[in-house]
């Protein structure tokens, strides 16, 4: 069967950003030192979660993206388990559902962006496999242990939009609160300006009829699996932990590709 690029979220971005690209290599030398200390802890633990990178999916129209860092490399505030199952489990049903329901139709030769875009919001297996897929994928590509906080034209459009960098993440945190059950907050691209969205179970702003639209930059998982091991019922707890985890390198090349696509 025809395998697909890896993904093709916002064309390569994501990919670009933890396999083969500049900003990797970049990133992969200035940060030795600290994969070196992640391996340390790692070992001193004696991991029985395995690497990632063995993680194989079904074959099919979609591929499994790797995750760029091991299960414990966000330790302090996405505990390994939850990683591991998240990744491991979740996201790889999602993918391998997806697989199955898009088998011999077009929507199989198509990005996963478009087959969003496209979709029969009444195809209740698709909207939440493809859902699932897409949005797993952007959560994990958009975390990192390096923190911090936005720089170059995301920085200046978050002020612009937002009036400041602690505005924005209120917004962020409220949608990642306020949204009842499970769900997903959101940074978009919206006609060129920046705003916050969220949406329920695997929906995300590329899907037709929700009210919310957009071209997302980063994504933040309000799923109790996302966060539950770790922080129980505290989820403003995990929300304010997730900005230490968010890598805005990717949300960078996102908005700038975001913002020279057609909405
Ligand atoms: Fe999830």
């Amino acid at each position: 069967m025809k395998l697909k690029n890896a993904i093709t979220l916002s064309a390569v971005a994501l990919t670009t950003a933890f396999t083969s690209g500049d900003l990797y290599a970049q990133k992969k030398k200035t940060k030795t030192k600290k994969a070196q200390e992640e391996t340390v802890i790692g070992v001193q633990r004696g991991s029985n979660y395995g690497d990632p990178k063995d993680v194989k999916a079904e074959a099919g129209a979609f591929a499994i993206v790797p995750l760029k860092y091991k299960y414990f490399g966000l330790e302090e505030y996405i505990d390994e388990e939850t990683m591991f199952i998240h990744f491991s489990k979740h996201y790889v049903a999602y993918l391998n559902n997806l697989n199955k329901a898009v088998a011999g139709t077009p929507q199989a030769q198509m990005s996963i962006e478009e087959l969003l875009r496209t979709l029969d919001m009444n195809n209740a297996t698709l909207r939440n496999n493809a859902g699932g897929y897409y949005n797993h994928n952007m959560y994990f590509a958009g975390m990192s242990r390096s923190g911090g906080s936005p720089k170059g034209a995301l920085a200046a459009a978050i002020d612009r939009d937002f009036g400041s960098f602690d505005n924005f993440k209120k917004a962020f945190a409220e949608a990642g609160a306020k949204r009842f059950g499970s769900g997903w907050a959101w940074l978009v691209v919206n006609n060129g300006k920046l705003q916050v969205v969220s949406t329920a179970n695997q929906d995300n702003p590329l899907m037709p009829g929700l009210g919310v639209s957009g071209i997302p930059v980063l994504a933040m998982d309000v799923w109790e699996h996302a966060y539950y091991l770790k922080y129980q019922n505290r989820r403003g707890d995990y929300i304010n932990n997730f900005f230490n985890v968010i890598d805005w390198d990717v949300a960078e090349q996102l908005y700038q590709k975001a913002i020279i696509s057609k909405p």
